[in-house]
């Protein structure tokens, strides 16, 4: 595998990721890499689509049941750090965030995200809506970042994990990183996870396949940052964005299709693809699960279930977790 480019520099983890996901078979590029300034613009947006119902399920979710919500944070305990991985624009938080404040909770809240600046922005718009917040904005990757939450005296953990992030896994991948969370938390801390729900198999279609076309712009985006950032020469034209869901396993799955033959050049790595005509780049994976499977996943990471909350159209389940 190439790990240095022609001009003897070292290859970058996102170099490496696209060179080795290129050279697969079947292709495949890691869904983390569609969040450049563009992709997270395109991520706000889809999260208002019609067809894209998990964000108005969860919000809803969170305005309904704040109160139980944190009857289950606080149980004996009088103070908790507030960690949530990859905080986003937390506008779904700021529900809970403006409750806790009114009921005059002692919490601290640490909001853990990979951009500086989503962080910057979130940290501006919770201080200024609740000036008497405690807010520690911790930047970088989940598990370095939950290393540096000031731990307080007394208080316990608790991890929000929502929106469905979770579903962008693998089920392996899922476990594997439950575990490492809880390996990262004591006992009793605990986790509101979000994940959606296996529904009829068309409305989850339709959530990665709107009229408007905003996913497939989201999709083909991957390809526009190749060409900006690897001065690479992607046709988006002569691409496709397709959408699958499998209702058996659960898997949303996109991809991006080769509507003909053709090379695309690589010029920062000094590599050219080829793709056959029909031949696909696997994108993302958006996982639906029933409750008792991810009971079942929480389980096997050593976290005990200990409440779920769901929406009006049971879509959506927001789930309390015990490290057990
Ligand atoms: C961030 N993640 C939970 C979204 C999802 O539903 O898998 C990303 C997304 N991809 C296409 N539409 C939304």
């Amino acid at each position: 595998m190439q790990v240095r480019t022609e001009n003897n520099r070292e290859l970058t983890a996102f170099e490496s990721d696209v060179l080795t996901g290129f050279s697969s078979t079947p292709k495949h590029l890691p869904s983390k890499y569609f969040y450049d300034d563009e992709g997270s613009r395109l991520f706000q947006e889809i999260m208002h689509l019609p067809e894209y119902y998990l964000t108005r399920a969860e919000y809803e979710i969170l305005e309904t049941h704040t109160a139980a919500i944190l009857a289950r944070f606080l149980d004996k305990k009088k103070a908790f750090n507030l960690i949530e991985l990859g905080a986003g624009d937390g506008l779904k938080t700021k529900l809970l965030l403006k409750y806790f404040v009114a009921q005059k909770v002692d919490f601290r809240y640490a909001p853990i995200d990979i951009s500086a600046e989503a962080l910057q922005q979130l940290t501006q718009n919770v201080t200024t809506h609740l000036p008497t917040l405690k807010v520690q904005p911790i930047e970088g990757d989940y598990f370095t970042a939950l290393r540096q939450v000031k731990v307080q005296e007394g208080a316990r953990n608790v991890v929000l994990f929502l929106g469905s992030n979770i579903g962008n896994f693998s089920y392996q991948a899922s476990i594997d990183f439950l575990s490492q969370l809880k390996a990262s938390l004591q006992p009793n801390d605990l986790l509101l996870l979000g994940f959606d729900l296996k529904k009829h198999p068309q409305i989850i279609l339709n959530a990665y396949n709107d009229a408007s076309g905003v996913t497939r712009a989201f999709n083909l985006n991957l390809l526009k940052r190749l060409n900006q950032t690897l001065d690479a020469n992607f046709d988006l034209r002569q691409f496709d964005h397709y959408p699958t869901y499998d209702p058996h396993s659960g898997e949303a799955r996109s991809y991006l299709v080769s509507k003909i033959a053709q090379e695309v050049h690589l010029k920062e790595v000094d590599e050219t693809v080829v793709f056959q005509a029909g031949e696909t780049i696997h994108t993302e994976i958006s996982r639906k699960y029933t409750e008792e499977e991810m009971k079942g996943i929480a389980q096997k990471a050593g976290f005990e279930w200990v409440k779920s909350f769901t929406d009006s159209n049971c879509y959506f389940v927001d789930a309390v977790f015990r490290v057990v």
